[in-house]
């Protein structure tokens, strides 16, 4: 009984913890994508230092999200799903 109660509090725990943070990102979770905003994401954005020219932490302004994960590579794997 004690034994299950253990599992069941780190389980819980785990859930918890891995929902806030960067992990998921590595369970292939793709994040909104950039073709919502066709205006702002003209065809000619592709690279990755494009993308950190706005959402970088250090560079993102006014209405532009930031991005938790400004060293990720290929940017587009995760953000360029059809809309
Ligand atoms: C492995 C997949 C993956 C990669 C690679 C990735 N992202 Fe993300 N991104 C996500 C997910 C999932 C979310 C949504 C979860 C969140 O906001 O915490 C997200 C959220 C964002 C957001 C916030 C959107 C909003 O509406 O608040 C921005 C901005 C962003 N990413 C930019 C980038 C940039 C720039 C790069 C390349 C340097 C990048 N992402 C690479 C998965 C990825
Ligand atoms: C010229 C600046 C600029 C560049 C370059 C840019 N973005 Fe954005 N991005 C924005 C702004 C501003 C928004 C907020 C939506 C809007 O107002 O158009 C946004 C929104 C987003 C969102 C949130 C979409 C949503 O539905 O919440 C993601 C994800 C994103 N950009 C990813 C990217 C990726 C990936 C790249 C590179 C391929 C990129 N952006 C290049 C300015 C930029």
């Amino acid at each position: 009984m004690r034994k299950n109660m253990l599992l069941l509090t780190i389980s819980f725990l785990l859930a918890i913890t891995s929902a806030g943070c960067a992990y998921r990102y590595y369970l292939g979770l793709h994040g909104p994508s950039k073709n919502t905003f066709p205006d702002t994401h003209t065809e000619d954005i592709t690279r990755d230092a494009q993308c950190l020219d706005c959402h970088a932490p250090e560079n993102a302004s006014g209405a532009t999200p930031v991005t938790s994960h400004p060293s990720f590579t290929g940017c587009l794997k995760c953000h360029n799903d059809p809309v």
